[in-house]
Formats: structure tokens, C-alpha cells, sequence
């Protein structure tokens, strides 16, 4: 009997119609157009604005849209994983509240913090799931309400995040097609760079800590950068060649969308051109665990069965990976 695999039978996705631009960022902080396009490649991000509006809301627009774009029952759903590091609270799961919201009343739901690498991890944990014959309908949806931990006074990250969630089906199937390998690495001596001071465990919210601005996002960006753009590049690649990949048997890169510079050194370093790359982050920014169901939200029209298809991320933790994929239908499901 063939290999049980599994394979991404939807896509759904969501962002908020908010468009701060790099022109009101101007407004804000000191930074320009020129300096943001030049640097990130980010003109544009969406931001979830509004009383009460955790990451949920955008997670529950992602698969309702996927549920009706597949024809697919919420009941017959099995499980739902939500990447996110920014969930509505730090307890009941973002993802339960999902799946009640969608009426995914027979699933287990459970969130998964892996920042940037969140639906990569997700994807994987999910494949593993349906692999093992168990589960035959998993949700992973990938999601950050970013804006809510960005201090806009801060110019070195307010510009670079967003809001935005994306989600996958996976069902199983015994093509060749689907999850085809993954390598997942994490580094804990990364929090240093990129991690956000309080609100955890550690260091609960306290008066102290609002007045010093505990509660946002804390990156040294240059040293992220170097970690990125050596890490992503040499994990995609990795994963390219030890599944005998070459730049002409890939037909898609779909890099995290942090930094156009670190996307294009990944592309390189695999030896794709850019028109196999996809890219959105002009118009979303770093949406964290976002970044890639949101790209195959915006390219699944362009995409064929029997594609392969090169996912990269790396993030905060540090954690960073690459995912193969060979893509299971045509077009859009619409
Ligand atoms: O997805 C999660 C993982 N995160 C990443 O992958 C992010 C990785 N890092 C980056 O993408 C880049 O480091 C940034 C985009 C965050 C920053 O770009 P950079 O080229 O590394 O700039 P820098 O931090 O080295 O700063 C260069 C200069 C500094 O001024 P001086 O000290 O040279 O006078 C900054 O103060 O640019 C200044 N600067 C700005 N200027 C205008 C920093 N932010 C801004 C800004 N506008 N928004």
C-alpha cells in the first residue's frame, strides 16, 4: 500500500481592510517611505482595529472562508492548531474559541508558539497527525494580531509588522502528493534579540511594567538579520536538495515575509529567479505566523497539482524551518 501523506486540500484567509501606509507611519515616527521600501520592502501593512478584536476574529474569517470555499462541513473537522503569538488571552486557546465560532464542535483544538515558524511547525505537527492515520481533517491556521504588542513609537519594529491570519486543510491522501519532508530547528539562546520583556510568567503584568513599556516587541534587528539570512537560506536549501530539488524542478519559493532582503538571499541561495517567489509583504508586511498561509491564500490560483513547493521561516525563539510540499489540486477552489 502506498505512503499515507498529507495534503493541503484549501486555503482560507483574512486580513483587517485597515491600510496603515508608509506615508501615515511618517505621521508617526521618524522613518520615510524611502528608507522603509529600501530596507524592508514593506509599503503597506493591514491592522485589526476596534474594541475587543483579538487574532481570533481574523483566524474565524480565514476558515469560514476556507469551510466554504472546500464544501466542507465544520463537524467532519478532527482538530484545529493555531500559530500564533499573539493569542486573545493567554488561556482558553485562541483555537478553541475558533473552532466553537465555526461550529468545529468535534474537534480538539490546541494553540502552537513558534512566532515566524509558527504554521510551518503547525503544518508539520498537523501532516504527522493525519500521517498516523488518526485525524483526517486538521485545520492549521496561521495568524498574528501584531499591532497589539508593536509600540508605535518605536521605529525600528512598528513598521515592519501587520495583521493577518491564513489557514490550510489537510486531508489525507495516498498520491504523491502533500507534506513530502520538513527540517524544524529551534535556538533558545535567540531570545536575546527578539522577545517581549513581560506579560509571561516571568515577569507578570505589573504598574512597572506598562510604564516601561514591557509589553511590546523587543528586536535587535541587525543581529535577527544576520541569524535570518544565514539560517533560512541554508534550511531551504537543505531541504531542496536532499528531496533532489533543483531550481527547475521547484516551482515555488514561499518564504516568510520579514525582510525583502532576507527573502531574495533565500532565493538565491536556492537558485530560484524571482518570478518563482512569492511575495506580499509590500502590501502586509511580517504578519509572524501569517506570513505564509497568507501567500498561498493570494497565489492559490496560479498553483497546479503536482507543484513543488519550498516553504521557509525563520523567527523568534529563535526558530527557523523549511517544508516541502508537493501542491494536490489546481486553481482555486471557488
Ligand atoms: O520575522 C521575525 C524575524 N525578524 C526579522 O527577520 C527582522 C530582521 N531584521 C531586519 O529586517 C532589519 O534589521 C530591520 C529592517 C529591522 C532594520 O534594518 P537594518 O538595515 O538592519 O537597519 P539597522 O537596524 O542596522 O539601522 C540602520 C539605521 C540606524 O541609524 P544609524 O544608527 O545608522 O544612524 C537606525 O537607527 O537606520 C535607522 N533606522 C531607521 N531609520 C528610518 C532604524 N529604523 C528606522 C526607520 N526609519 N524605521
Amino acid at each position: 500500500m502506498n505512503k499515507l501523506r498529507a495534503a493541503i486540500t484549501g486555503v482560507g484567509g483574512y486580513v483587517p481592510d485597515y491600510i496603515l501606509t508608509n506615508k501615515e507611519l511618517e505621521t508617526m515616527v521618524d522613518t520615510n517611505d524611502e528608507w522603509i521600501t529600501t530596507r524592508t520592502g514593506i509599503k503597506e501593512r493591514r491592522i485589526l482595529k476596534g474594541e475587543d478584536q483579538g487574532v481570533s476574529v481574523m483566524g474565524i474569517a480565514a476558515v469560514k472562508d476556507m469551510l466554504a470555499k472546500t464544501k466542507t462541513d465544520p463537524k467532519e473537522i478532527d482538530c484545529i492548531i493555531f500559530a500564533t503569538v499573539t493569542p486573545d488571552l493567554t488561556f482558553p486557546a485562541t483555537a478553541n474559541i475558533v473552532a466553537s465560532a465555526v461550529g468545529a464542535t468535534n474537534a480538539f483544538s490546541f494553540d502552537l508558539a513558534a512566532a515566524c515558524s509558527g504554521f510551518l511547525y503547525g503544518l508539520n505537527t498537523g501532516a504527522s497527525f493525519i500521517q498516523s492515520g488518526m485525524y483526517k481533517k486538521i485545520i492549521v491556521i496561521g495568524g498574528d494580531k501584531m499591532s497589539a504588542i508593536l509600540d508605535y513609537t518605536d521605529r525600528t519594529t512598528c513598521i515592519i509588522f501587520g495583521d493577518g491570519a491564513g489557514c490550510v486543510l489537510l486531508e489525507p491522501t495516498t498520491e504523491e502528493v502533500g507534506v513530502m519532508d520538513s527540517i524544524l530547528k529551534s535556538d533558545g539562546t535567540g531570545e536575546t534579540y527578539l522577545h517581549m520583556k513581560a506579560g509571561g510568567s516571568r515577569k507578570p503584568a505589573s504598574h512597572e511594567t506598562v510604564d516601561n513599556k514591557m509589553h511590546f516587541v523587543y528586536q535587535e534587528g541587525a543581529a535577527v538579520y544576520k541569524f535570518a539570512v544565514t539560517n533560512m537560506a541554508e534550511v531551504a536549501a537543505q531541504v531542496a536538495e536532499r528531496n533532489h530539488l533543483t531550481p527547475e524542478t521547484i516551482s515555488w519559493l514561499v518564504p516568510h515575509q520579514a525582510n525583502k532582503r532576507i527573502i531574495d538571499a533565500t532565493a538565491n541561495r536556492v537558485g530560484i529567479s524571482s518570478d518563482k517567489v512569492m511575495m506580499n509583504i509590500e502590501r502586509y508586511g511580517n504578519t509572524t505566523g501569517g506570513t505564509i498561509p497568507l501567500l498561498l491564500w493570494d497565489y492559490e490560483q496560479k498553483l497546479k497539482k503536482g507543484d513543488n513547493l519550498i516553504m521557509a521561516a525563520f523567527g523568534g525563539g529563535f526558530t527557523w524551518g523549511a517544508v516541502y510540499v508537493k501542491w494536490a489540486y489546481d486553481g482555486a477552489k471557488r
